[in-house]
């Protein structure tokens, strides 16, 4: 039987540390459905159109080593606006999400568009300055020569057109449970998600 949990939020809210955690807690498959829109972005660096591109994505694109720099994030957030590029990619989504054994996905739309009937769905957000910091340690930690400043206006800028966006804006569910992560650590995040969880299997 399929189970879905939908996990939207704005950028570097910590949607995906939460749902890998999740998903191996519960034995679920995982989804980052930003890969999707960031290897459909990095493909329209060369000039290829959007939603060419996002109709010919193969495992290798998905698989780029530069899918996370803040480049390529702007790329995804410009052609994530497109509304043939995201018809492109729901059917992906939508098997994904019914696979039997159940399935994380995590995204802007997943729980207002992709998923509209999944059985948990969770709104993440933390401060800006705070996710701005989360991403900064990140990238240069991995190397990357970055200013704070730049990071978040990488974030600020993308999160404004997302929201923005008429297809499938960046906004939570009515139905979402809101997770606010800025003053928890990544154990304490992960424990209220799998709390709300497992209260919606006790019903079930
Ligand atoms: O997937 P999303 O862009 O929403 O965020 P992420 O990549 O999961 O998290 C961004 C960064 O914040 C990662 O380096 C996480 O380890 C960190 N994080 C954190 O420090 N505290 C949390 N409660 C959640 C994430
Ligand atoms: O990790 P982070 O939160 O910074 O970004 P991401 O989840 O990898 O998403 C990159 C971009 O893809 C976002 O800024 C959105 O424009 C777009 N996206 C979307 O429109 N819908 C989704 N379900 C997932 C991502």
């Amino acid at each position: 039987m399929s189970f879905t949990v939908a996990i939207d939020g704005p950028a570097a809210a910590g949607k995906g540390t939460i749902s890998r955690e999740v998903a191996a807690h519960f034995g679920f498959a995982h989804l980052d459905t930003g890969l999707l829109y960031r290897a459909t972005g990095r493909r329209t660096l060369d000039g290829t159109d959007p939603v060419e591109a996002a109709r010919t994505l193969t495992p290798e694109d998905l698989e780029a080593d530069d899918l996370r720099t803040p480049d390529v994030a702007q790329a995804a957030s410009r052609v994530a606006a497109v509304p043939e590029v995201r018809a492109a990619l729901v059917d992906f989504q939508r098997a994904f999400a019914m696979r039997a054994g159940g399935a994380v996905l995590d995204g802007r739309d997943i729980g207002t568009v992709i998923c509209p009937d999944a059985q948990v769905k969770l709104y993440v957000t933390a401060s800006d300055d705070i996710r701005a910091d989360r991403r900064h340690k990140e990238l240069t930690g991995k190397g990357m020569e970055i200013s704070l400043e730049q990071v978040l206006e990488d974030l600020r800028q993308r999160d404004a057109r997302d929201s923005a966006r008429e297809a499938a804006p960046l906004k939570p569910a009515e139905d979402a449970v809101l997770l606010d992560t800025s003053e928890m650590s990544i154990d304490e995040a992960v424990a209220s998600a799998i709390a709300t969880i497992d209260s919606v299997r006790g019903r079930g």
